[in-house]
């Protein structure tokens, strides 16, 4: 039922931009306008029957707890992406929740943010495209989601403050990307803003952001609701585009709304465009049917956890052998780890516990299991724990540490300040290692963690990340290669922390935090700076071989290419390939990284089988974000396109030739004595100007000195009229400027 909302009075309208309470938007009976609720997310649906909070401190309902996006992220599968999303989706509309809040798309810009296992890459290409699928996915089951942390909340620290300074090329190109492919993709209900400042102001008072870049830029349609609690002055929010404030409070800030319209300093057309994208939302499902699919939603959190892992290291001990003694230690084999702390937190169906899956299949193989807890996740240790350990695994064919952070290291709320593990956890990794049992190291963790001092003293790591409530048996199926894996790092894993682009800028000081690397993030800074990595960006084994044949890049307009290749699988067992495309220019005048993923399509095949893929890459593949033009460029020029393994292994590539944008920079004063020669309609009038004003000795001078005009190349023509004593007269030169308006293509 569409609402007419001139039926509204200016206090019912104004009641509508912000909550009930925590949860819920305002109804108004009489004029048939429903209440909705809006709740987390985004890996499963919290919804809180008892006290409301923010922080996933008080339990909610049972419902499916799937991977968190640090583990889809890994999966590199969009189709998984969306199953997953239509699965939160259709138990969102079990528990009559109409916006799930998620998912979370902003880049991992430093290892350390506490929150990074809710994001998905420090690629913005990967993390929009899967954050796009999810979003499809949900909302085809009938919620709307909340793309969120809207925008460049890359940080726990201060993150209700502190402004993140950036600069807008490295916004548009970095920070902004996966929220743009969101949005046109996927059209998601609503976008959540941030809490943080962007460049000074605060991401729900921005109108450059919520307006301009969002609704003009991208074509946004749905409402803007804002972080719990991330309106700090209702009306300049109003005036900027945040159209819900959530969650509720006492009505005051409804009342400053009504008083700035009546008072003359806001318009009430805004207030009136903000109540018509809050009614929209009512128009979502908003009955619970109760009907939960608890069985089929944990088979498929298990499918997805299982596609997630990442195999780092295998010198051939997984998958573990048949008929096989296995020792198990590590407290996260039987206290799973499998989601973060805060807003996120689920309370599961149910939790497969890793040990007893391991239990399972090793019974069916005929292998035996000893478990030793090795340490401990409370605070008080045993140290008979690690020795107990150590001596089963010294006793085993084959020993598999479970290791990670706790809950106490790593949640929404603060970030960590280290990557190493607990000391008891390396200790005992070592230890269990030099017994000489062939050891697996299995890890449960948010965010990266560092494998030095232990990495070269085992056989196998599995980046098991956090997995979900079905995160115990996946890791099972992986181990005993029920699963081939195929998850492929979404991030990079660096040696050190100070390798880190953001180290020296991460998390900021006295309210500021400086984007100081640029678009230099993750893999856009260690493979342009030949900087050493433990495992790079794309990194991911598979108990078979792939191979990448014929691979062919053609272009199909101006800046348009087409991207063919041949994958085979070339072992025994059946598995799933990531073909990945990066992009690699010094075309245009900005700095480029060293390569850019830009397509990537994960294949499945069969031991044998080879299979042809296409893809296609836009213009944006090549573009960047021209500060000049305030738009994005194609420069005419060389584009290497690579089919890569990882961020630093090119299999194979191509070097094509685009024609690019015609683009003809304005000439001002300021402009150089090189731009003004190089513009394709000036120069030339120049050039024939000035040689038929020379004298014939001047000429000579010229033609014997051809350098003479490098020498002044980068002077602006205003100090170059200044030293020449005005060799161009001023008519001449406004004619001139006046010329440059005038378009032509650039050759
Ligand atoms: C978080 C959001 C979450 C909201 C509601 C905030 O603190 O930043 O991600 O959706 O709380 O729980």
């Amino acid at each position: 039922m569409t609402i007419d909302i001139s039926q509204l009075t200016l206090e019912q309208k104004a009641s509508l931009l912000s909550g009930r309470d925590f949860w819920s938007t305002k109804e108004i009976a009489e004029a048939g306008v429903a209440s909705v609720v809006l709740t987390d997310g985004p890996h499963g649906i919290r919804r809180q029957a008892g006290d409301a909070d923010h922080l996933g401190i008080h339990d909610s309902l049972p419902s499916t707890c799937f991977p968190p996006a640090v583990a889809i992220g890994s999966s590199w599968d969009r189709d998984l992406a969306r199953t997953v999303g239509g699965a939160v989706g259709e138990e969102g509309v079990a528990f009559g929740v109409s916006v799930v809040l998620g998912p979370g798309v902003n880049i991992k810009r430093s290892p350390l943010c506490g929150r990074n296992f809710e994001y998905y890459s420090e690629d913005p290409h990967l993390s929009g495209v899967l954050g796009a699928a999810h979003v499809t996915g949900l909302q085809a089951a009938g919620p709307g989601a909340s793309v969120k942390h809207f925008a460049v909340n890359n940080q726990e620290t201060e993150r209700m403050r502190v402004s993140a300074d950036v600069d807008e090329r490295t916004l548009r190109e970095v920070y902004l990307p996966a929220f743009e492919r969101v949005v046109i993709d996927a059209a998601p209900s609503t976008v959540m803003c941030s809490y943080n400042k962007i460049n000074g102001v605060y991401a729900s008072r921005d109108p450059w952001l919520l307006t301009d870049v969002l609704r003009g830029d991208w074509g946004f349609g749905g409402a803007v609701v804002s972080d719990w609690g991330a309106v700090s002055d209702r009306v300049d929010s109003v005036r900027a585009g945040m159209d819900l404030e959530m969650p509720g409070g006492d009505g005051s800030t409804d009342a400053q709304i009504v008083a700035a319209v009546r008072e003359g300093r806001l318009d009430e057309a805004l207030v009136d465009a903000s109540v018509r994208r809050v009614l929209e939302l009512t128009m979502l499902p908003h009955e619970a049917t109760g009907q939960l699919d608890v069985e089929g939603h944990h088979a498929v959190a298990r499918r997805a956890a299982a596609e997630s892992i990442v195999l780092l290291k295998n010198d051939g001990v997984l998958p573990l052998p048949t008929g096989s003694r296995i020792a198990v230690v590590g407290a996260f084999a039987t206290q799973p780890r499998y989601q973060g702390g805060g807003s996120s937190h689920i309370n599961p169906t149910r939790v497969d516990v890793a040990l007893d899956e391991i239990r399972a299949l090793a019974h069916a193989q005929g292998s035996t299991v000893i478990a030793e807890p090795g340490f401990s996740l409370d605070a008080d240790e045993d140290p008979a724990w690690g020795a107990a350990a150590v001596s089963a695994a010294g006793a085993a064919d084959v020993a598999v540490v479970f290791a990670g952070l706790s809950d106490r290291e790593e949640s929404e709320g603060f970030d960590r300040t280290t990557l190493t593990l607990p000391d008891a956890q390396v200790e005992l990794i070592r230890a269990v290692a030099a017994t000489g049992t062939p050891t697996v190291v299995v890890l449960s963790n948010g965010g990266v963690v560092s494998l030095e001092g232990w990495h070269d003293e085992v056989a196998g790591i599995v980046e098991a990340w956090l997995l979900g409530q079905a995160g115990g048996g996946a890791i099972a199926d992986v181990l005993f290669g029920v699963v081939n894996p195929s998850g492929h790092l979404a991030e990079t894993i660096p040696l050190r922390l100070e390798d880190n682009p953001s180290w020296l800028s991460f998390p900021g000081e006295q309210g500021h935090v400086r984007y100081s690397e640029g678009i230099f993030v993750g893999y856009r800074y260690y493979s342009t700076a030949g900087v050493a990595v433990r495992y790079p960006f794309g990194h991911g084994l598979s108990y078979t071989t792939f191979g990448t044949d014929g691979m062919e890049a053609v272009v199909t307009g101006d800046d348009t290419v087409t991207v063919t290749a041949t994958v085979s699988n070339r072992g025994e067992v059946a598995g799933k390939h990531v073909v990945q495309v990066y992009v690699a220019t010094t075309a245009g005048p900005v700095r480029r990284p060293l390569r850019e993923l830009r397509a990537f399509e994960k294949v499945a095949l069969e031991p044998g089988e080879s299979r042809q893929v296409e893809l296609r890459m836009d213009r944006r593949a090549f573009a960047y974000w021209d500060i000049e033009q305030g738009g994005w460029v194609v420069a005419a020029g060389e584009y290497t396109v690579q089919v890569c393994a990882d961020a630093s292994t090119v299999l194979a590539e191509q070097t094509v030739t685009l024609v690019g944008d015609s683009l003809v920079r304005e000439l001002t004063m300021e402009s150089t004595v090189g731009d003004w020669f190089g513009h394709p309609v000036v120069g030339p009038a120049l050039m024939a100007g000035l040689a038929s004003a020379m004298t014939p000795e001047q000429a000579l001078q010229a033609e014997q000195n051809p350098d003479g005009l490098k020498m002044v190349e980068s002077m602006p023509m205003q100090q170059f009229l200044v030293f020449t004593n005005g060799a161009i007269p001023v008519e001449v030169l406004e004619q001139l400027l006046e010329l440059s308006k005038t378009p032509a293509p650039v050759v």
